[in-house]
């Protein structure tokens, strides 16, 4: 089986692309070939159906996506161009060639209201560009018969330390305890789902490997917290003594609506370990 992981150096992609090329624990033989945006821009559309006519794939997993949520509300055509008709190109190639397309999504399709973790039979509202111009990628991979849409939400994964593919929570949390500053303020009021990549990486592979019927999943890791709950258990896991001080995000200042609300729970999957554990081994494995 050949397949292609779009995004390899991304935090998903890189552990996608470590579980997949492992022996351990796998039930195929796999063949595959991850490629980063230099190796191939999934906006460039004649450049994809060349790619795919070359490499003949089984499975094509995008992980790429547009996913800076203030610079998506700026940059509009960008987040649709990306996130919506990329995608849309991808899956009509899935279709035509008949490879299964596993594509990703987020807990931001939701609105936050119902203040309870969202399944998979939850109807999605987005409030801001990003989540509107995922959710409309989702509606193109649905076309297909043979997908996966996994909705994944607060990834942390250790390419974030890496300096590839940008950074993550953690890092960053990390990273202002190395100022000299002795206080910081991080959001009190948005909850979600931490989700460590590495978990969800073997979880996809499982699916795939195990022919789980084809639909929209919720992945995350069980459980869910503040930024702020977050933060805590990030400063205590590293022994960093740092005080903690809860501030509001506000659409104002945010110059974007985010769901304060978008802990994911899933139907149809078993659980994930809980966040806490996940942080744990994502520390211990970053060192
Ligand atoms: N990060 C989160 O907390 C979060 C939460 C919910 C859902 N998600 C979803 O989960 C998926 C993976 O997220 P992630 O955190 O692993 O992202 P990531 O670390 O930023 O990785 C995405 C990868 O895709 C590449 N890429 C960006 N635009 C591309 C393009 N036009 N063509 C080809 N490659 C492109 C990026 O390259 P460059 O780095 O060079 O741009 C990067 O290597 C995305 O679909 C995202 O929407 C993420």
């Amino acid at each position: 089986m050949k397949i292609i992981i779009i995004g390899a150096n991304g935090q998903l992609g890189t552990d996608l692309l470590k579980v997949f090329s492992s022996p351990i624990g796998t039930k195929n033989r796999w063949q595959v070939i991850g490629l980063t945006i230099s190796d191939i821009d999934i906006t460039d559309f004649s450049k994809v159906r060349q790619m795919i006519e070359e490499k003949k794939p089984d499975i094509v997993i995008n992980t790429a996506a547009y996913h800076n949520v203030p610079e998506c509300e700026k940059n509009p055509q960008e987040a649709f161009l990306v996130n919506t008709l990329a995608v849309r190109n991808l899956a009509n190639l899935c279709r035509t060639f008949n490879i299964k397309l596993v594509h990703f999504s987020t807990d931001y399709v939701f609105d936050g209201r119902k203040m309870r973790p969202y399944n998979e039979d939850d109807t999605p509202n987005p409030l801001n560009v990003y989540a509107t111009s995922k959710l409309a990628g989702e509606y193109f991979v649905k076309l297909i018969p043979d997908h996966y849409i996994i909705r994944v939400a607060s990834l942390f994964g250790l390419a974030g330390c890496m300096g590839k593919g940008g950074t993550n929570f953690v890092e960053s949390m990390l990273n202002v305890a190395k100022t000299n500053k002795t206080t910081v303020q991080v959001t009190s009021n948005i909850t979600s789902s931490p989700t460590y990549t590495y978990d969800a990486a073997l979880k996809i592979r499982e699916m795939i490997e195990d022919n789980y019927p084809p639909g929209p999943y919720h992945l995350t890791n069980s459980g869910y917290c503040t930024w702020f709950e977050f933060a805590a258990a990030i400063f205590r896991e590293s022994n960093i003594k740092i005080r903690l001080e809860p501030r509001e995000e506000k659409e104002e200042e945010a110059g974007v609506k985010r769901p304060l609300f978008s802990a994911l729970t899933s139907k149809k999957l078993t659980a994930l370990r809980p966040w806490q554990e996940a942080l744990k081994h994502y520390m211990a494995s970053r060192k």
